[in-house]
């Protein structure tokens, strides 16, 4: 089983976004139960303020048929690190947190989702920037050449 958990601040728009569209991405290929995703903040408020996946997220995942279940906002917490194979931020800000919280990264678990693309950049945070078109897109390549970087790795 390969467990994989993606982060980002606030772990209402971004990274649900990429559980769920990794999630959906696999039970297409017919391998889902090869994987276990989750997704975690690098910040407390929306775990203190039990927050759900925000409004215009959702909207986007409809609109793109990816199935979503019931997500409330955790913080990503020390005991993570051990119990996941690939912590996947989606900036810069987030490895550097994620980094403060799980302490070294000895066993080379953390990356920025879209370091395994050919563009390697941070994922622009929709809460900002209100694009949530742009978030899904940058998200679905991110996963795309994540699954073929496991893919290679496995072969
Ligand atoms: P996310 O976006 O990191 O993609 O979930 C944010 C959502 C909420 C907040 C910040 C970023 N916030 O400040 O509550």
């Amino acid at each position: 089983m390969i467990k994989v958990l993606f982060v980002c601040l606030g772990n209402i728009c971004r990274s649900p976004m990429a559980e769920f569209i990794f999630k959906d991405m696999v039970d297409k290929k017919g391998i889902s139960q090869k994987f276990y995703i989750d997704s975690a903040a690098t910040s407390n408020y929306n775990e203190i303020e039990k927050a759900g996946i925000y409004g215009d997220a959702k909207k986007m995942l409809k609109e793109m048929k990816i199935p979503f279940t019931e997500h409330i906002s955790r913080q990503i917490r020390k005991d993570d690190y051990d119990k996941f194979d690939y912590i996947l931020g989606m900036e810069e800000k987030n490895l550097a947190n994620i980094l403060r919280i799980v302490g070294d990264d000895k066993d080379n678990k953390v990356f920025r989702l879209l370091d395994f693309t050919d563009k390697p950049r941070d994922i622009a945070d929709p809460w900002y920037s209100g694009d949530f078109h742009s978030t899904y897109y940058d998200i679905v390549y991110g996963c795309e050449k994540f699954l073929e970087y496991i893919d290679n790795k496995s072969n």
